[in-house]
C-alpha cells in the first residue's frame, strides 16, 4: 500500500517541520536577547531523539534499502545518502543535548554554541526531508513491488507518535501548544513558496 505508507511518512514530515520551525523561533529569540523556553527546547530534542529512531526511520530505511536494489545508480546513491543521514541526524543528538545542558549553566558562549549546532541540525533535517519528498518517495512509489510494500507495512502496526499520534502523551502538551501558537503566526504571513509548502504544508 504505497499511497497509505507514503502519506503517513509525509504527515510525519509536516509535523517534524513544525517542530523545527518552533526550534528556529527559539533560536531567534535567544539571539535577540529574548528569554528562551528551555523545557520546550529539551522536549523538542527528546522528540527528535525518540520518534524518528523508533517509528519514522525504520519504515524509511526499509523503503530506501529496497529502492537501492531496484533503482538506477543515481537514485540508489540518493537512497544510500538518506540512510547515512538517518544515522548522522541521530548522532547529532548527544552534542545538542550537551549544548542545552550548558545553557542551563548560562555561560555567555553556551548560547552561541547552541545556536550554531541547532541551526546545523535544522538545515540538515530540512535538506534531508526535501530529498525524500522530491526524489525518494516519488521513485519508491514508482519502483517498489507489492512484496516490498507488504514488508514495510508491517511496521505500520507499531505506529505511535508521542506528540502527534491519536493518543499523544501528556508531557508533549507544551510542544503542541507552541506549535499551535506558531501556526497562528505563520497563518498571518503571505502564502509560502515552494520550499515553504513542503515545510509547512499547503496553505488553507
Ligand atoms: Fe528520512
Amino acid at each position: 500500500m504505497p499511497a497509505k505508507t507514503l502519506a503517513l511518512l509525509r504527515t510525519d514530515h509536516k509535523n517534524m517541520a513544525r517542530v523545527l520551525a518552533v526550534l528556529e523561533h527559539q533560536i531567534r529569540d535567544a539571539q535577540s536577547d529574548r528569554p528562551i523556553a528551555l523545557p520546550l527546547i529539551k522536549m523538542i530534542f527528546t522528540y527528535f531523539r525518540e520518534y524518528p529512531r523508533k517509528v519514522h526511520h525504520p519504515k524509511e530505511d526499509l523503503i530506501y534499502s529496497a529502492l537501492a536494489l531496484r533503482a538506477p545508480a543515481d537514485v540508489a546513491n540518493s537512497a544510500f545518502h538518506a540512510l547515512a543521514d538517518h544515522r548522522d541526524l541521530f548522532d547529532r543528538m548527544d552534542p545538542l543535548d550537551q549544548a542545552v545542558r550548558f545553557l542551563d549553566d548560562d555561560p555567555p558562549s553556551a548560547l552561541e554554541i547552541f545556536g550554531y549546532q541547532a541551526r546545523q541540525f535544522i538545515e540538515q533535517q530540512r535538506r534531508h526531508m526535501m530529498l525524500e519528498e522530491t526524489q525518494l518517495f516519488p521513485r519508491a512509489a514508482e519502483l517498489l513491488t507489492e512484496a516490498d510494500w507488504s514488508v514495510i507495512d508491517r511496521y505500520l502496526a507499531d505506529d505511535h507518535d508521542l506528540a502527534f499520534g491519536l493518543e499523544p502523551s501528556a508531557p508533549y502538551e507544551k510542544l503542541r501548544g507552541a506549535i499551535m501558537d506558531l501556526d497562528q503566526i505563520l497563518d498571518a504571513l503571505p502564502p509560502p513558496d515552494e520550499a515553504g509548502r513542503l515545510l509547512f504544508g499547503e496553505p488553507t
